[in-house]
C-alpha cells in the first residue's frame, strides 16, 4: 500500500500500487510522459482551409473500423511468462508498460481536450482519438493482468506528473509519436509475418489493425498543422528539426535498452530502428518542410554516442552518492553536447504536397 494525496480534496488516500504502476509513474528523460496544454488555444483552431480532407478523415474515424478488433479471441495463445528467460521477461514487461503509458498518455490528453473544448470539429476528433487510445491502453493492460501485474490506470492519471507543452509542441510531438508508433508496429508485424516462430507474445498479432489507428491519428495532426501554415514555416522549422531528432534519438536509446527483447524477435536493433526512421521520415513529407538526412553517417554516429552516454548516465544514477551525482551532471552535459552535434547536421528540404492524405501502405 502507498499513500497518495488526492489532488482535489488534499486528503491522503491509501491505494494499492504494484511495481508496474510504479514503473509507469516514473518520470525520466526517456519514459513516456503525460502532457497538458493550453486547451483554449487549441480550441480556437479553424480547420476550414482543409475542410474536404478533414471531413473525410472524421467520417473514417466515425465509422470506427477497429471497433471489434481489441478483443482477445482464439488467436490469443496462452503464454507461460514464467517460462521466458529472466532478461526477456523483464524487457517484455518493460515494453508493455512503456507502450501502455504512451497509449494512456494520448487517451488522457485527448479526452481532456474533448471535455474542455467547445469547437465541434476539435471535440469530435479528440473524442474519437481518445476512444481508440483507451482501447489500446486497456488491451495492453489486459495482457499485463494475465500475469497479475496490471497497471492501476485511474491512479496513474491522478498521480503521474504532467508536462505542459504549448499546442504547437503538442502537434509536433504527438504527430511524430503517432506516425513513429505506426512505423514501429507495422515493421514488427511484417517481420513476424515472415518469422512467425519468433512471435513470443500473442499481442503482436494485433499490431496491423492497431497501427492503422495510429496512422489515422497522425493524419489528423497533419491536417491540424496544415490548417495553420505558420506552424510549418519560419522559425518553427527549427522546432520541427528539434522534435524529429528528439523523437528518433529517444527511440534509438530506448530500444537499445532492450537487447533480449529484440534478440527474441530476431531483429538487429539498429537495423530495425533505421527502417522505422525511414518509414516515418517518408510519411512526414506530407506535412513537414524538411526531413532528416538519414544517409548522413554522422547522424547515426550521433545516435550511437547518445546511447553510450545514456549507459554511463544510468551507471552514475545507479551508483548514487556524490560520485554518482557528479557523474550524472557530467553525462547530462555530454548528452546535451552530443545532441547539439546532431542538430547541426544539415537537413533536406521538402516541398509540402497539396494533399495531405496518405494511406498506410507499409
Ligand atoms: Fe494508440
Ligand atoms: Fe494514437
Amino acid at each position: 500500500m502507498n499513500t497518495h494525496v488526492d489532488p482535489k480534496t488534499g486528503n491522503p488516500q491509501a491505494v494499492s500500487v504494484n511495481e508496474t504502476t510504479k514503473a509507469a509513474l516514473e518520470s525520466t528523460m526517456l519514459n513516456p510522459r503525460f502532457y497538458t496544454t493550453d486547451f483554449d488555444e487549441l480550441d480556437r483552431i479553424d480547420v476550414s482551409s482543409v475542410r474536404g480532407e478533414w471531413d473525410a478523415l472524421i467520417a473514417e474515424l466515425k465509422s470506427d473500423p477497429n471497433k471489434g478488433h481489441f478483443k482477445r479471441n482464439a488467436d490469443w495463445d496462452d503464454l507461460d511468462i514464467e517460462g521466458l528467460p529472466d532478461d526477456l521477461r523483464k524487457e517484455l514487461v518493460d515494453f508493455l508498460v512503456s507502450s501502455l503509458t504512451a497509449e494512456f498518455s494520448g487517451c488522457v490528453l485527448y479526452k481532456e481536450m474533448k471535455r474542455r473544448g467547445s469547437n465541434p470539429d476539435i471535440c469530435e476528433l479528440f473524442g474519437y482519438m481518445s476512444r481508440d487510445e483507451s482501447r489500446h491502453a486497456g488491451f495492453i493492460n489486459d495482457a499485463l493482468k494475465e500475469f497479475g501485474i496490471g497497471v492501476n490506470m485511474g491512479f496513474l492519471a491522478k498521480a503521474k506528473k504532467y508536462t505542459f507543452f504549448k499546442p504547437k509542441f503538442i502537434y509536433y510531438a504527438t504527430y511524430l509519436s503517432e506516425k513513429i508508433g505506426y512505423a514501429r508496429y507495422i515493421t514488427i508485424y511484417r517481420h513476424l509475418e515472415q518469422h512467425p516462430e519468433r512471435r513470443f507474445h500473442p499481442i503482436f498479432k494485433w499490431f496491423r489493425e492497431w497501427c492503422n489507428d495510429e496512422f489515422r491519428h497522425g493524419e489528423a495532426f497533419s491536417l491540424l498543422m496544415r490548417s495553420d501554415p505558420k506552424l510549418l514555416s519560419g522559425r518553427n522549422k527549427y522546432w520541427i528539426k528539434f522534435f524529429l531528432l528528439a523523437v528518433f534519438a529517444t527511440m534509438y536509446v530506448r530500444d537499445h535498452a532492450r537487447p533480449a527483447f529484440h534478440k527474441a524477435l530476431g531483429v538487429e536493433i539498429e537495423d530495425y530502428d533505421m527502417r522505422v526512421f525511414r518509414i516515418t521520415s517518408e510519411i512526414t513529407r506530407q506535412v513537414f518542410p524538411l526531413v532528416l538526412d538519414l544517409d548522413n553517417p554522422a547522424l547515426l554516429r550521433g545516435f550511437r554516442r547518445l546511447n553510450r552516454i545514456n549507459t554511463r548516465m544510468n551507471a552514475a544514477v545507479e551508483r548514487g552518492g556524490i560520485v554518482g551525482a557528479i557523474g550524472k551532471a557530467v553525462w547530462g552535459t555530454a548528452a546535451a553536447v552530443a545532441f547539439a552535434g546532431i542538430y547541426v547536421i544539415p537537413t533536406k528540404s521538402n516541398a509540402i504536397p497539396d494533399v495531405s492524405r496518405l494511406e498506410p501502405v507499409w
